[in-house]
């Protein structure tokens, strides 16, 4: 059992808006990064492929969200322990980490010089004047402390909570655990994902954070989409389209809301979105998931939106957040991102501008809250959904309104951009959102394509 004090910490908050620093974003439509696939597997045409000749085959597999047992603190440890086994699964059969000994062995005992191997979660970590970091790590029989030397990079990015293999040793003239080495249960970087000729030659389409019902929806660069999808040769290949959350603004997710939105009725801003989606050629297929503005609990994972709701959408498919679903044999792993409001204040390369980045670590942590208990609120369900269990074929998020694409160790990763304007919190942030960019993914041939359908201004803050 894992140390109950250790979990007595953890709060539950709802999240607002994020509030960390970020820096003035001036990319344009003609600035989008190169997007250059792992690997291409020898086929031709699979941007030709009429996605309406092929059969729409999705599984969206377990729904996240409905298996809470209560909100006990031993329902707390148990999410933790469950964590814990997992990861601990991951490192030891996916990245052949296994240990030597458990904590409480190694305690008692000591042996200088001798290289031990452990797996534990990080409970809490302290910058010491020389740079590097003492760490408590605990495992189901002990807690121990442990120190990474500045020059070890997992010392400017080991997060608490992170479950992670050390191999290190006690020294001569002290009873300092030396750690040498840390490992992440990351993606081996062979890895490649699913792809290839045995697949329909058709895409994905990713979108996010639309937000109808809010007064900063762009329903000018939706509608231009939409009649994009009606006509367009390249809209021909699309078989899904993936909206990663946010779908409405919803109500009373922030102080003074009500200012900027045009239906102040959940209802009314699902009925808006039903309507608009309505307008989709049958040949595309949505998937839809929540995020926080949306009207379900703010607590991850996030169930699907109520019956009532789903009823109002005439051909959508709805999942919870995050979801893992497989698409034509692709299994996608879609979530809203929440837990970027938690990495992004921890890591300093991780900003909301650049979130593909919190994506990559989300993926080399296995897990899509890593770091939890300040900002993203997290609901002790029976088993932690939020571990990435498996290598998704293709990994999607939202919520920070950027865009990007871009491969990490064979798995396409995608910040889905947004169809919501720049609001005055951003502006009072100086933050930049990148607005209306449609990416596409073909499933056969590994590629993607990015579509603009807003004129992405320099803002001057
Ligand atoms: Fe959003
Ligand atoms: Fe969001």
């Amino acid at each position: 059992m894992l140390n109950l004090t250790y979990c007595e910490k953890i709060k539950y908050e709802l999240y607002y808006y994020p509030n960390v620093g970020v820096k003035i974003m001036t990319d344009t439509i003609n600035n989008i990064p190169p997007i250059n696939p792992r690997k291409v597997d020898d086929v031709k045409d699979a941007w030709d492929g009429i996605a309406s000749d092929f059969s729409t085959d999705i599984d969206v597999g377990k729904i996240v969200g409905d298996d809470r047992k209560g909100s006990s603190l031993v329902d707390i440890v148990n999410l933790f322990t469950n964590r814990y086994d997992a990861i601990r699964k991951i490192l030891r059969n996916q990245c052949g980490f296994r240990e030597s000994n458990t904590i409480s062995e190694v305690d008692k005992e000591k042996k200088r010089y001798r290289s031990y191997n452990i797996i534990g979660i990080i409970t809490s970590s302290r910058r010491t004047k020389s740079g590097g970091i003492m760490i408590e790590i605990e495992d189901k029989s002990g807690v121990m402390s442990a120190f990474v030397r500045k020059e070890d990079s997992a010392s400017q990015s080991l997060l608490v909570d992170d479950v992670v293999g050390i191999t290190g040793s006690y020294g001569k003239d002290s009873d300092i655990f030396w750690i040498d080495r840390v490992q992440f249960g990351d993606i081996l970087p062979k890895h490649i994902n699913k792809g290839g000729k045995d697949f329909d030659p058709v895409s994905i389409a990713f979108i996010s954070d639309i937000h109808m019902g809010s007064k900063y929806f762009l329903e000018d660069t939706w509608d231009k989409m939409m009649k994009w999808m009606n006509e367009d040769e390249l809209a021909k290949n699309i078989k899904y389209l993936v909206m990663a959350g946010d779908v409405c603004d919803g109500i009373g997710i922030y102080p003074g809301q009500e200012n900027n939105l045009i239906f102040d009725n959940a209802y009314d801003q699902y009925e808006m979105a039903a309507r608009k989606l309505d307008l989709l050629p049958d040949h595309i297929t949505p998937i839809i998931l929540p995020g926080n503005h949306d009207a379900v609990r703010p607590a991850q994972p996030q169930p699907m939106l109520e019956h009532t709701i789903q009823q109002q959408f005439n051909s959508a498919i709805h999942t919870g957040n995050p979801c893992r679903a497989n698409l034509s044999g692709i299994e996608l792993l879609a979530y809203h991102g929440q837990g970027m409001d938690d990495i992004i204040p921890k890591l300093d390369h991780v900003t909301y501008e650049n979130s593909i980045e919190g994506m990559k670590e989300m993926l080399k942590r296995r897990h899509m809250t890593p770091q939890w208990g300040e900002r993203s609120a997290l609901s002790p369900e029976q088993q932690d959904d939020m571990v990435i269990k498996d290598v998704p074929d293709i990994f999607v998020t939202g919520h920070t309104h950027s865009h990007a694409y871009e491969w990490y160790r064979g798995v396409p990763c995608v910040v889905s951009s947004t169809m919501q304007g720049q609001t005055d919190f951003m502006n009072m942030l100086g933050y930049a959102s990148q607005k209306g960019f449609l990416t596409l993914y073909n499933i056969q041939n590994r590629e993607a394509k990015v579509v603009p359908f807003h004129a992405n201004d320099d803002i001057d803050f």
